[in-house]
């Protein structure tokens, strides 16, 4: 069952039904103001950070669902009937309706009562403002008096102090209005720089701040006391809760269209110029000014709309496919490439199911989001690996978190967390291959945010490498800390005490527990250490990674091979984990994944033995679990995985995370057909088909869908913030179409599924636009390659500056 359609023409999805299973949301913004946006218009909006600068308030977990957004409401004068024409928050029957997600926008139209509204919104680039535009239609042939009331509540800021220190908050409340103009200005008196405006094109007849006086006594979002009056109570706020209201009437005219404009905007003055006049306590406004001009103006809307179009078909034209498969063409071309870009912006911090108030930006997962946006925003992915590596202890070990509104490592969580350092190396391999910078290994990084312990990058790599080297166990695979990739895994903390962090606490020594998916991840970054060490002329560098990678790969196939599988790890007695010695997590998919595509086993045949017992043990036909089979109860030695209910999360769900390294390995070996199966199971937009089931937005990633083992199985949760959405972006460009970026320059090594004929690709490479048409010879994977009409030897066309467009035709057999 669905409950909307792909519009791929103008790369949106078409939600034509309210109450979808859960709020399918979007995001607003590109750069420093963020939105949250559900297609009911719920959501919120904050500043780099959702913890500390949040402008409008949401309630996580609320009954109903999804409140707290960016309301209207359309009041009838005639019969003082009002709606929303959002739906929410009254809920009102609506006699059509649609919700247009977009590239960092959303549309929500809908029609009640001859009446036709249709909101956009979105964030102009460049600008801490977002607009809402209203534009309604009289449908009617009679004219109609109409009211619209605009709803929004602020956040006192720090959005975690907001929703618990209320002995305080209650009290220190404060808003201006002037000239209809809305201002929130709590704690502008003492220490902050900073308010927020709420603007309306038309003069309103009249506003409201407070928010029990808009609602009314115990009044709900449903039906404020002031829409059913029809009049505004001018009220202001002093203390309880501050909130933005306007009133605007109009008269339509039959078939008369008329448009409003909201906005709703972030200023900071300089602590020298917060008030005008100076020592007063009235906010200056003079940086506001402008902005208003500007962007009450709908022409001014419109062109700032166009630029953010623009700005989008100019990110996702870095790669665009076309395929048999529509499923390919539109993750691939448009959704699964703007879930990269949320990851960048967003890291795990604010989604429906992230609060924002919880974490920071991730050293893990920051470095595997990068893989999935480095060709769209190299820049910035430039300066996202810098402030990475400058949270680096001098250990080489890394803070697990960061905040990004400060950009230091969070003491909170922590470090120990034995993987962190490995995956900057693939971030920094993947972002050379991709620009060929190499210049950034030799950027002076500092350790720990410390002014002069810089040292150049490249020693930041080597130092994540030692730090695997210096920490390894009674095995010789490496010690797993507080857990590796699968934070789950905690196999020194054995707690007992309810409401512990199972990945804060430590309660073993940790020098025995070990990590085969170290290992595998270790060799795999070694790999590209050894490449890198070539390119920057340390050829001792060079042997000395690989040596290590031989080494490291001979205990993995000793130690780390359980027969027909990959094992998961050594627990704190020295005994495996995820080995048929075990009664219950037998086999866990991490490892499979990850050694394969380091290469372990290639030769020798355990790789492709390895992929046979995920295939028989652990796939499903709506992805392929973590492992199995899954705890059925808690068990101290392993941690929080066993927490978990089985088939959920980290305990045998569809950790979708994961797939893509599966996909990558089957690829690896030559298995196209394998590979795209894996790839369509957890495609959201092949999931579409069963939204009832699947139940999360279809165009997006979910972190996980429920295992076999779950009585929901199949239901997706936790969508938009997740690794997955990188990981399969690599797996179906870069390993399935093949389309790869290597130092020497672009590889091309398709691995088609056998229904393929083949597919064309245009590709923006180092500046050289690459254009690439894929043809089925032979039933294999042997490439041969014709570039501008000649052919070339071997799969890789080497980048040359000179070139501006690039012809290359491949022959797969
Ligand atoms: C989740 C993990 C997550 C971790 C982060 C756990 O509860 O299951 O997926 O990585 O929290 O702290
Ligand atoms: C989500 C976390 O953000 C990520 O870092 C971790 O690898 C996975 N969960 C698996 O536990």
């Amino acid at each position: 069952m669905r409950y909307g359609y792909f519009d791929d023409e103008r790369r949106e999805y078409v939600i034509t039904r309210p109450d979808t299973p859960l709020p399918w949301t979007n995001y607003l913004g590109s750069q420093d103001y963020f939105g949250l946006i559900s297609n009911t218009a719920g959501g919120y909006s904050f500043y780099r950070d959702a913890r500390l600068r949040r402008l409008t308030r949401y309630r996580y977990n609320n009954v109903p669902f999804d409140t707290g957004g960016r309301y209207l409401y359309l009041r009838d004068e005639a019969s003082g009937v009002f709606w929303s024409p959002s739906w929410q928050p009254t809920r009102s029957d609506l006699d059509s309706y649609e919700c247009r997600h977009g590239m960092g926008y959303t549309i929500i139209g809908s029609a009640s009562r001859g009446i036709r509204a249709e909101t956009l919104y979105f964030v102009p680039l460049d600008r801490n403002l977002e607009v809402w535009r209203l534009v309604l239609t009289n449908d009617r042939d009679t004219a109609a008096e109409l009211s619209v009331f605009s709803a929004l509540e602020f956040c006192l800021w720090d959005a975690w102090d907001d929703v618990t220190n209320f002995q305080r908050n209650f009290s220190t409340g404060q808003v201006e209005v002037e000239e209809g103009v809305i201002y929130h200005k709590t704690e502008y008196r003492e220490r902050r720089d900073h308010f927020a405006y709420f603007a309306c094109s038309l003069q309103p007849a009249g506003y409201d701040t407070a928010r029990e006086v808009f609602l009314g006594p115990y009044g709900g979002w449903d039906a404020p006391l002031v829409v059913r009056r029809g009049v505004a109570a001018n009220s202001i706020a002093h203390g309880w809760a501050p909130m933005g209201s306007h009133h605007v009437k109009l008269t339509l005219q039959p078939g008369q269209t008329e448009t409003v404009v909201f906005v709703l905007g972030y200023m900071e003055n300089p602590a020298d110029e917060k008030f005008d006049p100076p020592g007063s306590q009235r906010i200056n406004k003079q940086r506001v000014a402008p902005l208003l001009e500007e962007f009450l103006d709908p022409r001014a809307v419109q062109a700032a709309w166009d630029k953010l179009r623009a700005h989008w078909d100019n990110l996702l034209g870095k790669l665009q496919v076309e395929t048999p498969d529509v499923h390919v063409d539109r993750m691939a071309n448009i959704w699964n490439a703007y879930q990269c870009m949320i990851t960048f912006n967003m890291s795990r911090s604010a989604s429906f199911y992230e609060s924002g108030v919880g974490r920071g930006m991730g050293f893990r997962d920051s470095n595997q989001d990068l893989l999935g946006f480095v060709h769209m925003i190299p820049e910035r992915a430039r300066e996202r690996i810098l402030d990475l590596a400058a949270t680096q202890l001098p250990s080489g070990g890394a803070y697990h978190q960061y905040q990004p509104l400060t950009k230091r490592g969070n003491d909170l969580v922590g470090t120990n967390f034995n993987d962190d350092p490995l995956w900057l190396v693939l971030g920094v391999a993947a972002y050379i291959k991709e620009t060929g910078d190499t210049s950034i290994l030799q950027e002076p990084v500092p350790y720990d945010n410390k002014p002069g312990s810089e040292s150049p990058l490249y020693e930041h790599l080597q130092r994540s490498m030692d730090y695997t080297l210096n920490r390894m166990g009674p095995h010789r695979l490496p010690l797993i800390g507080r857990a590796d990739w699968n934070d789950c895994l905690n196999l020194n903390c054995f707690s007992t005490t309810p409401g512990e962090s199972f990945q804060t606490t430590t309660n073993k020594e940790g020098v025995t527990a070990e990590s085969v998916f170290i290992a595998g991840l270790f060799v795999l970054a070694a790999t590209e250490m050894v490449q890198l060490a070539q390119l920057t002329g340390d050829g001792a560098g060079a042997a000395r990674y690989r040596a290590a990678a031989e080494e490291m790969t001979a205990v993995v196939c000793d130690a780390g091979w359980d027969g027909s599988w990959f094992r998961r790890a050594y627990d704190d007695f020295g005994r495996p984990v995820g080995s048929q010695e075990n009664d219950e997590g037998q086999i866990y998919i991490e490892p499979q994944g990850m050694c394969v595509m380091a290469g372990i086993g290639v030769e020798d045949g355990r790789a492709r033995q390895a992929l046979d017992s995920v295939r028989e043990r652990l796939a499903t036909a709506h992805g392929i679990v973590l492992q199995q089979p899954a705890y059925s109860k808690y068990h101290l030695h392993l941690g929080e995985i066993s927490t978990y209910p089985p088939g959920y999360k980290e305990n045998g769900g569809v950790f979708c995370h994961t797939n893509p390294w599966i996909m990558i390995a089957e690829a690896r070996l030559g298995n196209g057909d394998a590979a795209y199966d894996y790839y369509g199971r957890i495609n959201p937009s092949v999931r579409e088909a069963i939204s009832e089931v699947h139940r999360c937005e279809p165009y997006v990633y979910a972190q996980m869908i429920a295992g076999k083992d779950a009585p929901t199985h199949g239901e997706a949760k936790n969508s938009w913030l997740t690794g997955t959405a990188a990981w399969n972006y690599v797996a179906i460009t870069q390993w399935i179409l093949g389309i790869r970026p290597e130092h020497a320059g672009l590889r091309i090594a398709p691995v088609l599924p056998s229904g393929w004929s083949g597919f064309s690709a245009r590709r923006v490479f180092r500046g050289v636009r690459y254009r690439v048409q894929v043809e089925r010879g032979g039933p294999g994977t042997r490439i041969a390659l014709e570039v501008d009409g000649q052919p070339l030897a071997g799969d890789i066309v080497p980048w040359q500056k000179s070139s501006e467009e690039v012809q290359v035709r491949a022959i797969v057999s």
